[in-house]
């Protein structure tokens, strides 16, 4: 049987690749998103004219319209991705994400309490309020620690990370005070397509096919674990249908590597599917740039929860997951292209240092300006 599920953050990088998996299994779905600088409608372009995917630009702290959503399209479960999620920009300006990630995820919670308590009982028993969170809130580990398991003490270090982990800790607080079936799920780095190209991958290999620099800050040797996007789906799939309220589930890829393998690894695939016509390899682009404040230095995740109890495990490997991911950048120029807008490029210049406003993506210039400045 069909499923009815509103959907918060739908036309961003996780939520979109969600909604249309969803949709490939014919589950009707409400998506809510406000649409931010990292929502993009074209995300969900195969679903134009589909009546069975709403789309309504909204606050996920907007009580009345999130009230009215529930009521008129009565769902099974909320499953909330919105948020901001840019660790650079919460150190950049925190407040949106306090806003968001704080204040709206509360606001969505007592919404969703007060539509679960008028269900009747056999719909209250199968609903279920997913929250979709980062492996973050957990801190940072040393080189020997034990992975990250859903008994680790909290220990967020930025202000994105400490925004996730108290929005975490009211869901857990309104299944354990009020009853709403909520589960968390902690997930690591995710990479695939239609990801916003202020984060480590996209920006790599989008500067990358550019002739730009490829920033890699402090020593390249801070470690994440990466998992590609359409197996963070699939697990959240399988926590939907079989995970127990009232609990949390890692989710990994069980590939830990630095984010200088990262960028060489994206840098020798391209080299294979995208040659430059310099004869230099895209590597000679690597630049090492001022590090981030309070940067995490590994990231690990223990998936053996999920992996037990759910029986879900990651389809694709490292090298598949990265050669789909620059596949589908190199395919989709007029996407890339879109979200090249003028906020997007005013990042870029704040971020990374360049001094004109509206200046090309990255101009080299203004990387070595950075590097000169960090050493
Ligand atoms: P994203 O930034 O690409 O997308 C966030 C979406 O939320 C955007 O479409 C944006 O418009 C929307 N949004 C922002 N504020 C909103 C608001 N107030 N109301 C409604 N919509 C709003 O983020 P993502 O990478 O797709 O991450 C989705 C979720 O997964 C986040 O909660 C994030 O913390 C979590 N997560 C991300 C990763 C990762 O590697 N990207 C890993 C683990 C967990
Ligand atoms: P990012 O993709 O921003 O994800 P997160 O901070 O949530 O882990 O960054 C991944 C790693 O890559 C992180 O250790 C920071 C690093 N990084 C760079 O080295 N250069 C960059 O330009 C960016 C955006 C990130």
């Amino acid at each position: 049987m069909s499923a009815n599920i509103l959907v918060t953050g739908g036309a961003g990088f996780i939520g979109s690749n969600f909604v249309l998996g969803e949709r490939s299994r014919k589950n009707r779905i409400v998506n809510l998103d406000l649409l931010t600088y990292a929502g993009n409608l074209l995300n969900l372009s195969d679903l134009s004219g589909d009546p069975d995917h709403i789309f309504v630009q909204g606050d996920i702290g907007d009580r009345a319209l999130v009230r009215k959503l529930l009521s008129d399209y009565q769902p099974e479960a909320v499953v909330n991705f919105a948020a901001e999620s840019h660790v650079d920009r919460s150190i950049d300006s925190p407040e949106s994400f306090i806003q968001t990630n704080i204040v709206g995820a509360f606001h969505l919670l007592e919404e969703a309490l007060s539509f679960w308590k008028g269900l009747a009982a056999d719909r209250r028993a199968r609903f279920r309020f997913l929250h979709v969170s980062t492996d973050e809130v957990y801190g940072s580990l040393g080189p020997e620690d034990p992975a990250f398991t859903e008994k680790t003490p909290y220990a967020p270090n930025s202000p994105y990370s400490a925004s996730k982990a108290a929005s975490d800790h009211l869901v857990r607080a309104y299944y354990h005070t009020f009853g709403l079936p909520t589960m968390i799920t902690n997930c690591s780095n995710n990479y695939g397509p239609r990801q916003f190209p202020e984060k480590l991958t996209p920006l790599t290999v989008l500067n990358a096919i550019e002739g730009h620099p490829l920033p890699v800050y402090g020593d390249g040797q801070n470690i994440r674990d990466w998992l590609f996007v359409d197996d963070h789906c699939e697990a959240l799939r399988v926590v939907l249908a079989k995970g127990e309220a009232g609990k949390t589930y890692n989710i990994g890829g069980s590939c830990e590597k630095t984010n200088i393998e990262i960028v060489n690894t994206l840098c020798s695939l391209l080299d294979e599917m995208a040659p430059r016509s310099v004869c230099a390899p895209y590597s000679s682009l690597i630049t090492f740039v001022k590090d981030r404040p309070g940067h995490d230095r590994r990231y690990a995740v223990d998936c053996s929860r999920i992996e037990r109890e759910l029986g879900w495990r990651p389809g694709e490997t490292f090298e598949s997951g990265m050669r789909k991911t620059i596949r589908w950048y190199l395919d989709n120029t007029h996407w890339v292209q879109s979200v090249k807008s003028g906020a997007y490029r005013d990042w870029i210049a704040r971020q990374y240092g360049a001094a004109e406003e509206n200046s090309a993506a990255l101009a080299p210039q203004s990387i070595v300006g950075k590097l000169q400045s960090a050493t």
